[in-house]
């Protein structure tokens, strides 16, 4: 491993930022799709060159699918495969009862269709119920899609410690769990990682800058009012308020924007750095919906934090409260807050 690079699996290399893909499906504004193309492209300039994106994210593997053809038409088949691409297959939850193997098949074929592609580098499963047992019978059957050559790598989103451990005892091969990980979510931290650790899963982080909220911009700004800009935010915010509150965050920010001027950049860039350096951690995966933000990210991974840094930012982390329970249990209760405002049946109709 470099500074800018992990090896995720054996000879299989990402760059340690990857672009996601969420911001670009049309929930943050309007696409225009050539430009968006283009933006993809100068990520990749840019250095990150692993990007993120799920069956269930409308028109974002076809662009990122257009982006490769275009690397490939303009500059050999050669630049275009050093772009790695990560999707998620995320079945309808009323789907799980009676998921197959063909369900499952389905959705890969129609993921290397849209990626235009004959292997996909990295699947990336989620659940949404785990009283549907199904999970380790629909990995099984993705497993046997990896032995036939349509998917490189197997990973997971979301799946808590038990269940993580479920998966791996029934032997598949895991290289990746996709996770929300940040200065205010430390809850891959403990049991996850440690399992995580005894079999060689790697952490992908979605949220180090909690949809935008650890930015510069939100430094000695009022608490939002509702209703707030996109769903990322309503999200995060609550994530703000389960860490501490808005004044213990304005704490936050102001510690990552001392930190960030000792080092020549702004706070978003110190959040994902610290993000970065936590156990297991192998990228952080951002959002952005053009270039501006998806090109600056890239100092990330320029960035070495010091101990007076990271004493910094501990000592406000341990005003908080700390997110509660294991990876995604908060969300995964659909009455509950977290996970009332989540959309459960993407999937339907988009074939
Ligand atoms: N597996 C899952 O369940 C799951 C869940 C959520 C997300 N994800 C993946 O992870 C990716 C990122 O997570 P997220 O969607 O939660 O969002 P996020 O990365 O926490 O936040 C993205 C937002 O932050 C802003 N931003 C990005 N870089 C910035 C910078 N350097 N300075 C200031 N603002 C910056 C962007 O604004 P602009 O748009 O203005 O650039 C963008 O709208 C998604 O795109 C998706 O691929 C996966």
């Amino acid at each position: 491993m470099t500074a800018n690079t992990f090896e995720l699996g054996p000879g299989y290399t990402i760059s340690r930022v990857i672009r996601g893909g969420w911001q670009l499906a049309g929930g943050h504004g309007a696409i225009d799709r050539s430009q968006a193309v283009a933006d993809l492209i100068a990520t990749f300039d840019a250095g990150i060159w692993t990007y993120d994106c799920a069956d269930i994210y409308t028109g974002v593997e076809e662009l990122i699918g257009a982006a490769r053809l275009r690397l490939a038409s303009e500059r050999g088949l050669d630049v275009a495969a050093r772009m790695k691409v990560h999707t998620k297959l995320v079945p309808d939850l009323e789907r799980l009862a009676s998921i197959s193997r063909d369900y499952i098949r389905g959705i890969i074929d129609q993921s290397l269709r849209r990626l235009k592609t004959e292997r996909l580098d990295l699947v990336q499963f989620h659940w949404w119920d785990y009283e549907q047992p199904r999970y380790v019978d629909a990995m099984g059957w993705l497993n046997e899609l990896r032995l036939e050559g349509k998917v490189r790598n197997l990973g997971t989103t979301n799946f808590d410690t038990p269940r993580l451990a479920e998966i791996l005892a029934a032997g598949i091969p895991l290289v990746s769990q996709q996770l929300q990980y940040s200065v205010l979510d430390q809850r891959p931290g403990s049991s996850l990682a440690a399992l995580a650790k005894q079999n060689g899963v790697s952490f992908l982080c979605y949220g180090s800058v909690a949809g935008g909220f650890l930015s510069n911009k939100w430094l000695g700004a009022a608490e939002p009012a509702t209703p707030l800009e996109n769903r990322s935010l309503v999200k995060y915010k609550l994530i703000i308020d389960d860490f501490g509150g808005w004044e213990l965050f304005q704490h936050l920010l102001q510690a990552l924007k001392a930190v960030g001027d000792r080092h020549g950049v702004d706070v978003a860039t110190i959040a994902s750095a610290w993000v970065l350096e936590q156990p297991q951690v192998a990228a952080v995966i951002v959002g952005a919906r053009n270039q501006a933000h998806a090109i600056a990210n890239a100092k990330i991974m320029d960035v070495a934090l010091d101990a007076e840094d990271r004493e910094r930012i501990a000592a406000v982390i341990a005003q908080g409260t700390g997110l509660e329970g294991d990876v995604y249990t908060l969300e995964r209760d659909r009455r509950g807050r977290h996970g009332s405002i989540m959309h459960y049946n993407l999937n339907a109709g988009k074939k």
